[in-house]
C-alpha cells in the first residue's frame, strides 16, 4: 500500500495491520518516507486514535526499529520502572539500589531533563565522575556483575521513537494516547525487562494533571505491556506538591543517599517500597504485597540498598565517598530563606512553579542544548499539612546567580498557601492498576 493510502486509511477511521504498521515505521527510520507524510499519518493517528491492538503492534514495531538489549546471557528477572515525571521525582535513585539488593536484575537505560521535571542522567551525573555514557557490553558486564547498572539511551535503541517524537514535538500530536503509550512502552520493551512498574503522576506537576488522563494513560500502558508478555502494573501516584523535600540534582541525589541510609521522607520510601514490591511479586521474591513491602523497608534500614548504590557509583567511574560526605556533591553558593508570612498550617505547595522556579535557577533545560547546574534548586522545608510559625522557612532556594532569582522567589512564594486550618495531606498512592485477569 502507498503511504498517501495508509494516511486516508487511518484518516477515515480505519485500523492499520502489523504490515501497515511495520511499512510506515521502517520506511519512516530508513528515510524513505518523508516527514510530511508522516507528520499527516500522526495527525489522523491523534484525531481517530488506535484500538489496543493496533498500538500493542505500534509498540512492538517500534521497539524492534533498533537493537534490543539482549538479557539472556543475566541470570535472574529483569524488572524495569518508569514514571511519566514529576517534581523532585528521585526514585528511581533509591529504586534501583533496592531492587538490586533485593535480588532483582535491573539493567537500566534513562534520558535526560526537559521541562520542569528532572532527569535521572542528570542528577546521577552529579557525582563527580559518574559516567552513564557506558558502551553496550561494559554496560552488560556490570549488570551480570552487581545485578545493576544505569545507562544514558544510545542512538541505536528505539530510533523510531526519537524521530517520531522529534515529528510529533513539531505538529502538535504529543498529546495523542496510542502514541505516548507506544512511545513509553517500546523503549521498556527494548531494555529487555520481564517485569514493568509504572508510576503515572497526577496533579499540578504531572504530565498530564487531570486524574482521569492519567488513569487512562496508566490503564493502557499496563494493557500493552500485559500484551506484549510483559507483567506490567500501574500506579498513579500524587503530584499536586513536590515529592519528597528537594528538587534540583545534586539536592535529590542528597535526598536518595538519605533515604537509603533510611532517613529520607516518607513520602519517597513509601513510594519506592510500594513500587518495588509490585517488581518483587512479579519475580515471585515474595508472596504477598505487605512481606514485600516490609522486606523492602528492611534493606533501607539495614543499609544493604545504601551498599548496592556505592557499588553502582564505584563500578560507573563516580566517587563513592559521597554517601558518607554528601560535601563532596556540587552545593549552591547562597541558600536563600523564604519564610512563612503568617502562622498556620501549609494547605498548598504546588509542584508546577516549584518546578519552574528549580529550572529558573539552572537546574533543569528549557531546550535541548542547555546546560544544567547540578548544584541549584528548591528545598521544602514544609510541605502540606506541616504547621508553621510567622518567619519560619517554608523553603530555601539554592542558587549560584542572581540572573532569574526574584522570579523563582515569586514562583516558590506563589506555590505556598497558609491557612488557618488543620489540613490532611494529599493521599500518595491514589490508585494501583494490575492487569485484568483476561491479562488485557
Ligand atoms: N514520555 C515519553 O517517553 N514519550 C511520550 O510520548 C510522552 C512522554
Amino acid at each position: 500500500m502507498k503511504t498517501v493510502d495508509l494516511i486516508r486509511k487511518k484518516r477515515d477511521g480505519g485500523t492499520l495491520s502489523r504490515e501497515e504498521i511495520e511499512q510506515f515505521v521502517g520506511g519512516y527510520v530508513r528515510g524513505e518516507i518523508p516527514d510530511y507524510q508522516i507528520s499527516a499519518l500522526l495527525m489522523a493517528i491523534f484525531f481517530r486514535g488506535m484500538d489496543d491492538e493496533e498500538t500493542a503492534t505500534l509498540t512492538d514495531v517500534m521497539a524492534h526499529s533498533g537493537t534490543l538489549l539482549d538479557l539472556s546471557n543475566v541470570s535472574g528477572f529483569p524488572v524495569d520502572k518508569h514514571s511519566t515525571g514529576g517534581v523532585g521525582d528521585k526514585t528511581t535513585l533509591v529504586l534501583i539500589p533496592l531492587l538490586a539488593a533485593a535480588g532483582l536484575v535491573v539493567a537500566k537505560l534513562s534520558g535526560r531533563a526537559l521541562g520542569h521535571t528532572g532527569g535521572t542522567i542528570d542528577k546521577l551525573e552529579s557525582i563527580p565522575g559518574f559516567r552513564t555514557d557506558l558502551s553496550r557490553a561494559e554496560f552488560l558486564r556490570l549488570v551480570r556483575r552487581s545485578g545493576l547498572a544505569l545507562a544514558d539511551h544510545t542512538a541505536d535503541m528505539v530510533p523510531a521513537d526519537r524521530l517520531l517524537y522529534e515529528l510529533r514535538d513539531v505538529t502538535s500530536t504529543v498529546d495523542s494516547l496510542p502514541l505516548i503509550v507506544a512511545s513509553i512502552m517500546s523503549k521498556k520493551i527494548a531494555g529487555g525487562a520481564k517485569g514493568i512498574v509504572l508510576d503515572v503522576k497526577t496533579g499540578s506537576g504531572a504530565f498530564l494533571p487531570r486524574l482521569e488522563d492519567s488513569r487512562r494513560l496508566a490503564r493502557s500502558l499496563v494493557s500493552i505491556g500485559t500484551r506484549l508478555g510483559r507483567k506490567t502494573s500501574a500506579f498513579i501516584t500524587d503530584m499536586s506538591q513536590p515529592l519528597g523535600n528537594r528538587v534540583g540534582n545534586a539536592l535529590e541525589v542528597r535526598e536518595a543517599i538519605e533515604t537509603l541510609q533510611g532517613r529520607g521522607p516518607q513520602d519517597l520510601e513509601t513510594l519506592c517500597c510500594e513500587l518495588g514490591a509490585e517488581l518483587l511479586l512479579f519475580a515471585g521474591k515474595a508472596t504477598d504485597r505487605a512481606g514485600a513491602v516490609s522486606s523492602l523497608r528492611r534493606l533501607l534500614h539495614d543499609d544493604r540498598a545504601l551498599h548496592k548504590f556505592q557499588e553502582m557509583v564505584q563500578n560507573q567511574g563516580g566517587n563513592p565517598a559521597v554517601v558518607d560526605d554528601p560535601s563532596l556533591l556540587p552545593t549552591a553558593e547562597k541558600a536563600i530563606r523564604l519564610e512563612a508570612p503568617h502562622s498556620g498550617t501549609v494547605a498548598r505547595v504546588d509542584a508546577l512553579p516549584v518546578g519552574r522556579a528549580a529550572n529558573l535557577l539552572g537546574a533543569g533545560r528549557f531546550v535541548k542544548e542547555d546546560r544544567i547546574d547540578k548544584a541549584v534548586g528548591v528545598e521544602l522545608v514544609r510541605k502540606v499539612g506541616d504547621r508553621v510559625t510567622r518567619g519560619e522557612p517554608l523553603a530555601f532556594l539554592h542558587a549560584n546567580d542572581e540572573t532569574n532569582l526574584s522570579q523563582a522567589m515569586a514562583l516558590v512564594e506563589g506555590a505556598y498557601t497558609v491557612g488557618d486550618r488543620p489540613v490532611t495531606p494529599p493521599v500518595l498512592i491514589v490508585e494501583r492498576i494490575a492487569a485484568t485477569s483476561s491479562g488485557r
